[in-house]
């Protein structure tokens, strides 16, 4: 599907990939609407962009699920959507044994509750314009591995519910792209919640070491264009991954509990 002129809903657009989706699909002609709890950072975002008359701003939290239909209700979505980008995310890093349920709850009400809960309420919009729903999930999504059963069983979830509904919604018109990001560098690690509850606070070094945000929107949008059921995007071994277990999988259980690529 082409950009240019599409209305697309963007989550998670305050920083990151997000913000770098935004910059690119706001350069090559589309309307969005920009979300994420950081209003301050969405006007910002916007007021930065070329064509900012043409974005709009919704500010929404993702861990409230149920509040998530009222939103898409008080939105003006009178010229229609013809495209939401579940984007808007949050990781974990900590053992399993240490980290508590109230710690994986919340990386799951925002990563999977939240995100389909939006899902949701965005879906008769979606199918009057028969457009696409893209899911930026991660390779954790597709793998385990040590330090993120939080996040991983997040990802799997969506990824899982993902697959579904495309089953279900391919013949009322709607497309849905699954994205799998490695590493990229963001703030993802910054912001990871750690089995206190507190986040991590800091670049991991394969964080660093990723590709950029903005390599990582170009590729997005490239598998957006050409209408893909999911993409695996970044470099070395958290690229590889989904690879190799696949076709390894014995040789990448043993990898994954000597290794931690974290
Ligand atoms: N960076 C990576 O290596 C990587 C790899 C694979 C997949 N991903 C996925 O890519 C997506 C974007 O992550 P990122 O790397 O860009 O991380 P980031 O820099 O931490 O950005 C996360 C975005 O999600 C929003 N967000 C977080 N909690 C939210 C909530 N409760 N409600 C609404 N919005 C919320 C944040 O905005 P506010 O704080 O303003 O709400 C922010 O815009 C996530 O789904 C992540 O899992 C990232």
């Amino acid at each position: 599907m082409k950009v240019q002129d599409k209305h697309i809903w963007l989550t998670g657009a305050s920083m990151g990939i997000g913000e770098a989706l935004a910059r690119a699909l706001d350069a090559q002609g589309a309307r969005l609407i920009l979300s994420a709890r950081s209003a301050d950072k969405l006007a910002v975002l916007r007021a930065s962009l070329k064509h900012p008359q043409r974005h709009k701003i919704v500010p929404l939290d993702l861990s409230r699920a149920e509040t998530l239909p009222d939103v898409v209700a008080q939105a003006d979505l009178s010229d229609g959507l013809d495209m939401l980008i579940n984007n808007g995310g949050i990781s974990q890093r900590g053992p399993a044994a240490q980290t508590p349920l109230s710690v994986q709850r919340q990386v799951m009400e925002v990563n999977y509750f939240g995100t389909i809960s939006l899902t949701q309420a965005l879906l008769p919009a979606l199918r009057q314009n028969q457009g696409m729903l893209v899911n930026i999930a991660s390779v954790a999504g597709k793998v385990g591995g040590q330090g993120m059963s939080g996040y991983a069983a997040s990802k799997h979830a969506l990824i899982g519910y993902m697959d579904c509904l495309r089953a279900e919604e391919t013949h009322h018109g709607v497309k849905v792209l699954n994205v799998c990001p490695g590493f990229v560098q963001t703030n993802i690690s910054v912001n990871a919640l750690t089995e206190s509850g507190q986040p991590y606070g800091e670049v991991a070094k394969s964080i660093a070491e990723g590709i950029s945000a903005a390599d990582c929107a170009q590729q997005i949008i490239l598998a957006i264009h050409k209408d893909k059921f999911e993409v695996v995007i970044g470099k070395g071994l958290s690229a590889l991954a989904p690879y190799i277990k696949r076709w390894f999988p014995n040789f990448f259980f043993r990898l994954s509990a000597r290794k931690n690529i974290r």
